[in-house]
């Protein structure tokens, strides 16, 4: 009997000795007024089991099938609420929560933090994380919106794990949704979106779940957050047609224009990793991703008064006029008949209700950072840096729209309020 006992209390340590172990995340994706996917990936195959609490009643999301990348989903969650959540056991921690996103048509006001080229292990792109942790302790951002090249030196699973969750694992990954977008180096330098592990790690809302027009592509999706609709485009995959975004034409233009007519919220932010301007770290004078780009594209910003338009690739930070109409290079750049604005104070517009031009930023300095081409500040530049990392925070309501680039210093180098009446 005795042997018996020892040789169960021997198989039960084995047992616990293979209790699967948490070496991804968690991190969240596709984060809705009513739901999310929390993400995270275990050594060995094992069940997906999340406890969660909101108001202190203990709920429990569970998907008996074992594997390793877990996805479960919580649903029917309610509109900008905070829930504490926990894998596999009840016992939450403090840094390990979700807020779900504004109701649909909430006035409520949003934080968005945008970060470009961060993926490389550098000291400053941990100077750039820690600058926000403590900038924005006591009002973190609500939504993280990323500007491609998130993982160097080729995007590959195992350059996320080093550069990307082990960085940002404890302080922001647990906690705040990611709405990502891709960069030359997440696609290897190439442009079929079957290969990049990048649509593996993530998992957008491209159904319409997030408010935007269903996109029925992870390479570009809209969502509404608060007074805010955030696009995010892909300048790096190429369509089976051939057609890219910068060819202006194709499914993915085609999305953009119908998603941008339907929209009905105050202020628009697209993001995608390659500018149409830049004298930073590339220059679009010269490349001929960019320059396409600012032909075909911008007149569609320009068409839909799109607010802000942010990108990274340059590793540099720059801040254009509001402008229209200018699509050749630097030297034809023109004040007098590109800038359109009712606001002489570069950094405070007020748009009326014609719009104003569209401001384009380059913030590609979240880890990178340095580089300037021929003709570097460019002549649309209101503001330009290229001599410390740094990343960009977006305070916006109904009728106010902050925009402040934090360096990895802490100090704010740069910034602007638009305000609409
Ligand atoms: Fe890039």
């Amino acid at each position: 009997m005795k042997k018996i006992l020892i040789f169960l209390l021997f198989q039960a340590s084995l047992c616990l000795g293979q209790k699967a172990q948490i070496i991804r995340g968690p991190y969240l994706q596709s984060v809705t007024p009513t739901s999310v996917l929390v993400h995270w990936r275990t050594d060995i195959p094992s069940p997906s089991q999340v406890y969660y609490q909101a108001k202190g009643k203990v709920l429990r999301a569970i998907d008996k099938n074992r594997v390793i990348d877990h996805v479960l989903k919580l649903d029917q969650l309610k509109p900008a609420t905070r829930y504490a959540y926990q894998i596999d056991h009840k016992s939450f921690d403090k840094n390990r929560y979700v807020v779900t996103a504004p109701a649909f048509g909430s006035k409520e006001s949003v934080r968005i933090w945008a970060l470009g080229d961060f993926g490389d292990g550098s000291a400053s792109q941990k100077a750039v994380m820690n600058s926000i942790e403590a900038y924005t302790q006591g009002n973190r951002p609500d939504a993280w919106i990323w500007l491609g090249d998130n993982a160097y030196n080729n995007g590959k699973d195992e350059e996320y794990q080093k550069n990307v969750f082990e960085v940002y694992q404890d302080v922001f990954l647990q906690n705040l949704p990611i709405y990502p977008s891709p960069g030359n180096h997440d696609y290897a330098g190439k442009h079929n979106p079957s290969e990049p592990p990048y649509f593996k790690i993530f998992n957008m809302p491209v159904e319409g779940q997030g408010g935007g027009l269903p996109s029925h592509s992870e390479s570009y999706y809209s969502v509404n957050y608060g007074p805010v609709h955030l696009i995010a485009l892909d300048t790096e995959m190429q369509e089976a047609s051939g057609l890219m975004l910068k060819d202006g034409n194709g499914n993915q233009v085609d999305w953009l224009k119908a998603d941008l007519a339907a929209n009905k919220l105050p202020w628009v932010v697209v993001y995608f990793h390659k500018p149409p301007y830049s004298k930073g770290s590339h220059d679009s004078d010269v490349e001929l991703d960019m320059k396409s780009l600012r032909e075909h594209v911008n007149p569609i910003f320009e068409q839909y008064k799109v607010d802000l338009v942010i990108a990274g690739h340059s590793h540099v930070y720059e801040r254009s006029f509001p402008m229209r109409g200018h699509y050749g290079i630097n030297e034809t750049f023109d004040a007098a008949s590109h800038v359109f604005a009712q606001s002489t104070d570069k950094n405070h517009y007020v748009v009326g209700p014609n719009g104003q031009g569209v401001i384009y930023v380059v913030s590609g300095s979240g880890g990178k950072f340095g580089g300037q081409r021929s003709g570097y500040p460019m002549k649309s530049s209101i503001y330009t840096n290229n001599t410390i990392g740094g990343s960009v925070l977006l305070d916006i309501d109904q009728k106010t729209f902050k925009l402040k680039w934090i360096q990895s210093d802490g100090q704010i180098g740069d910034g602007f309020v638009l305000e609409k009446r």
